[in-house]
């Protein structure tokens, strides 16, 4: 028999085969309780499902004289069955109706299960939807089956819950209303573990998720770490090349500074030569006459002090670069004279800025001797003039720089202008950074400011900060304290 509705019940099914229990109703509602309580307890403190809901039939059964349970449970498919729970049904026949596909007509369970309607088989002899099963239920000696679905709050259907008998029997009101119960407690129990479940599935995968990502980030950092360590190298490297170039660029000035006081000297010996000559020539002929032989001595004379001149201006510049770049090879202090030291710098960058417009002005005291690190200034002073030269004018515009000096407290402090094009905040809140460079294209290395930075902190123990704006030119403040 089946029934599309509940508890609506055709009069029919019920003269067929009357069914009398008048106790089932107070057994039931303790057997559905205590099922319950102990299904509960055991969900409560972590069981499987299939423990879960066969203490809940479990309690049923023993409650109702040949009554033996199953609960069918929806594969993940939506399309077919197992068996999960059945304690006392006959293995062979768990078997046979696990995995069993669902249908409009295949049994009590699977075509419950495909209507979401319960379904009753009150003979299964002669029930349609049993033809395919009566051999089996005759091993099993099942006679009666009634079915009713197990579904979700929103409908969907989990699984069926089975009655069977061994005998032909009719369910009552009660039975069905038992039977509904019981169903609608496994949809609970069933809904909330399955929910849980998948929970704890995510749960899982989330957990494996996060491992995987630390994992990630763990050799990401450890990649950043190296890249770190690698760029540290690099910059000392790059460093070490900025300050052999300077040394490289102050040779190449010293060069083209002595050339031409060198060049001066060898006129003068060569015209003396040349005389000496005409002279000696002269005597040798007995015509070297009283005022040619003047005459000879004059021009020497002359030609000597030249050569002496210009052979001191050698070496004094050879002195000079030599004391810079000594300077700058081992950063000890000593007392200079600031003033003088500056002008050396200037001259040793004379070649360098030669295709520039560049008047200089400074405001020092000629007079003024420091006890300091000459070699760091002379660094300090050279970044910012060739800075100036590179980013502040277009090459051949005309430019002012000055280089004022103050002392107060013991400190100094150095003041360093130009009057070029400035530049942006945003740039300027970069400048002293390694690397930074808004000329790359033009051979920049972005090194100048955060050596000029580097070298007044570590070595000088002073600051430096940088004020400027578009069209503004900049200016630089260097303070530190003297020795
Ligand atoms: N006098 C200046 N006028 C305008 N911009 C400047 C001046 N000095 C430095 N800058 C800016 O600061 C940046 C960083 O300078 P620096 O560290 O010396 O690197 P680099 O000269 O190799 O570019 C320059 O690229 C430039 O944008
Ligand atoms: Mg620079």
């Amino acid at each position: 028999m089946l029934y599309m509705r509940m508890p609506a019940m055709p009069s029919s099914v019920k003269a067929q085969t009357p069914f009398k229990n008048l106790e089932i109703s107070a057994i039931s509602q303790k057997a559905v309780e205590t099922g319950r309580n102990n299904a509960l307890n055991l969900w409560v403190m972590g069981a499987p499902i299939d423990q879960v809901l066969c203490a809940l039939v479990s309690a049923i059964e023993s409650a109702c004289d040949d009554l033996q349970c199953s609960i069918m449970l929806m594969n993940a498919d939506g399309k077919s069955m197992c068996a999960l729970v059945g304690p006392s049904l006959p293995e062979f026949f768990l078997n046979a109706i696990d995995g069993l596909d669902i249908g409009p007509s295949v049994g009590s369970c699977g075509a419950s299960a495909y209507s979401g309607q319960p379904v009753v088989a009150a003979d299964i002899h002669t029930h349609p939807y049993w033809k395919p099963f009566r051999e089996l239920c005759q091993q099993a000696n099942l006679r009666a089956c009634w079915s009713y679905p197990i579904l979700a709050t929103d409908g969907k259907v989990l699984g069926t819950f089975g009655m069977y008998y061994s005998t032909v029997r009719e369910p009552s009101e009660q039975d069905l209303e038992l039977i509904r119960t019981e169903a609608s407690i496994a949809a609970l129990i069933i809904e909330k573990m399955q929910a849980s479940e998948q929970l704890s599935q995510a749960k899982t995968a989330l957990e494996k998720q996060v491992q995987q990502r630390n994992r990630e980030l763990d050799k990401s950092n450890k990649q950043l770490r190296q890249a770190l360590e690698q760029r540290y190298e690099v910059q000392q490297h790059l460093l070490e090349i900025e300050n052999l170039a300077s040394m490289g660029s102050m040779m190449s000035s010293l060069t083209h500074e002595v050339n031409t006081p060198i060049g001066v000297a060898v006129t003068a010996a060569s015209h003396l030569q040349a005389q000496l000559q005409k002279s000696r020539l002269l005597f040798e002929q007995n015509q070297l006459t009283r005022s040619a032989l003047k005459a000879f001595y004059d021009e020497s004379a002359e030609a000597m002090l030249i050569i002496e001149r210009n052979l001191q201006r050698s070496a004094e510049l050879v002195s000079t670069f030599k004391q810079l770049s000594l300077d700058q090879h081992n950063q000890q202090p000593r007392t200079f004279n600031l003033s003088s030291y500056v002008c050396e710098i200037l001259l040793s960058l004379k070649p360098k800025l030669k295709k520039y417009k560049l008047q200089f002005c400074l405001e020092l005291d000629p007079d003024l001797e420091i006890l300091s690190h000459p070699g760091a200034l002379s660094q300090i002073l050279i970044n910012l003039i060739m800075n100036s030269a590179m980013h502040a004018f277009e090459p051949g515009q005309a430019g002012h720089i000055s280089v004022a000096v103050q002392i107060q407290d013991n400190h100094l402090e150095l003041r360093y202008q130009d009057d070029g094009k400035g530049m942006t905040s945003e740039t300027l809140s970069h400048i002293f950074e390694p690397f930074f460079t808004s000329a790359k294209q033009r051979g920049g290395s972005g090194l100048g400011l955060h050596i000029c930075k580097d070298l007044v902190e570590k070595i000088l123990h002073g600051s430096i900060r940088c004020q400027s704006a578009p069209g503004q030119g900049c200016q630089f403040v260097v303070r530190f304290p003297l020795i």
